[in-house]
């Protein structure tokens, strides 16, 4: 494991995430589902660990910075705004329209610049935060961290995320999701330098083609902030392919709804996707088996816009059918409880 000053020096209550345990009945067979809970950083996601990988790191090599600026969907951006005002360092995210309105506000709330993209013809909105970024960069001398090329963004999970996780396992298979492709890139280089029986598996909305081509070629717009790509993650290209899994949007939002009704949990959408993954997945197994997701954020980014963004993208019918067909999964789940990790994963 290298040694990474970025993690044993952070001022911040980022890392040492709780694991909490849930048991799942599908059929005759009772699974253990271990959720991640990201949200508990203290600036509420897994994209903290990245910001201040990523800032530390820059600053350790080049010294001391008075501004940067980088592309985000949002939850990178708040977490970067935030270290900043604590730091004195001038922030300027650059989002897009689809940013949820508690990021954009936290981001302004921590005296943060935040630029809305706007895409040319024929451009994705991930690359037009990118293009702006870069453009920002130039004029102003800020410093463009580029979060969606550095590798610092993967080293953050491989050094940080992945072995704080496993240091609790061993799972049968571990679930996340992509935007950047950073934390599925940083498990898979932790896995090559780690060999096991895990299994990775990447979960995502159909028209996502961040690491794998989509079915639908990657034209639909996606529906949840930073649940999947439409642009090729600049981190693809990890060997062998990640398992991959579809998992739609109306069939996410319905799970989030039910979850909550049943108090299971507290976590974002695009996690609530990971879980829906995880479960796809346990109704194939023959055996108990264990598994973790890494469930990026809270649900206190999502809860004031489910029913006027949310439910209308996927529209009420479809809600409503994904709604019918799950309660009775969502009701064969049971909350355990924290699971105690252990001191090695301190040390790393
Ligand atoms: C809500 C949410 N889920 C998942 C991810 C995926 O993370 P990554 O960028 O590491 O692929 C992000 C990243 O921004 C996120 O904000």
């Amino acid at each position: 494991m290298p040694f990474s000053t970025a993690v044993a020096s952070c001022p911040f209550k980022i890392g040492h995430t709780p694991l909490t345990a849930c048991q799942v009945r599908i059929g005759d067979l009772t699974h253990e589902l271990l959720v991640k809970e990201e949200r508990c950083n203290e600036f509420g996601s897994v994209k903290d660990r990245v910001a201040w990988y990523i800032l530390s790191k820059t600053i350790e090599k080049i010294g001391p910075v008075k501004s940067v600026v980088d592309a985000s969907s949002g939850n990178y951006g708040n977490a970067l705004a935030c270290i900043c005002q604590r730091l004195g360092i001038g922030a300027t995210i650059v989002s897009s329209a689809s940013i949820s309105a508690h990021n954009a506000a936290q981001i302004k709330g921590a005296g943060a610049r935040l630029v809305i993209a706007e895409p040319k013809p024929g451009e994705t909105s991930n690359a037009a935060r990118m293009r702006v970024a870069g453009e920002i960069a130039e004029k102003d001398g800020s410093v463009f961290l580029d979060q969606y090329s550095n590798p610092l963004n993967p080293a953050a999970h491989q050094n940080w995320t992945a072995p704080e996780l496993f240091a609790a396992g061993p799972f049968d298979a571990v679930f996340m999701t992509s935007s950047s492709g950073g934390t599925s890139r940083g498990f898979a280089d932790y896995k090559k330098a780690h060999p096991g029986h895990t299994q990775l598996c990447l979960v995502e909305p159909e028209s996502s083609c961040a690491f794998l081509d989509s079915p639908s070629g990657c034209t639909d717009k996606l529906k949840i902030p930073a649940f999947g790509s439409q642009r090729r993650s600049s981190f693809a290209g990890m060997k062998p392919d990640p398992g991959m899994i579809r998992m739609d949007e109306a069939a996410t939002l319905a799970a989030f709804t039910l979850l909550h009704e049943h108090q299971l949990s507290k976590v974002g959408l695009s996690s609530v996707g990971v879980i829906l993954g995880a479960l796809d997945w346990l109704s194939r197994q023959d055996t108990p088996s264990r598994v973790a997701c890494i469930c990026a954020d809270g649900d206190e980014r999502y809860l004031d816009e489910i029913q006027s963004r949310y439910i209308p993208a996927v529209g009420q019918q479809a809600y409503e059918a994904a709604r019918a067909r799950l309660a009775p999964v969502i009701a064969g789940m049971r909350l355990v409880g924290p699971v105690q990790q252990t001191a090695k994963a301190a040390a790393q």
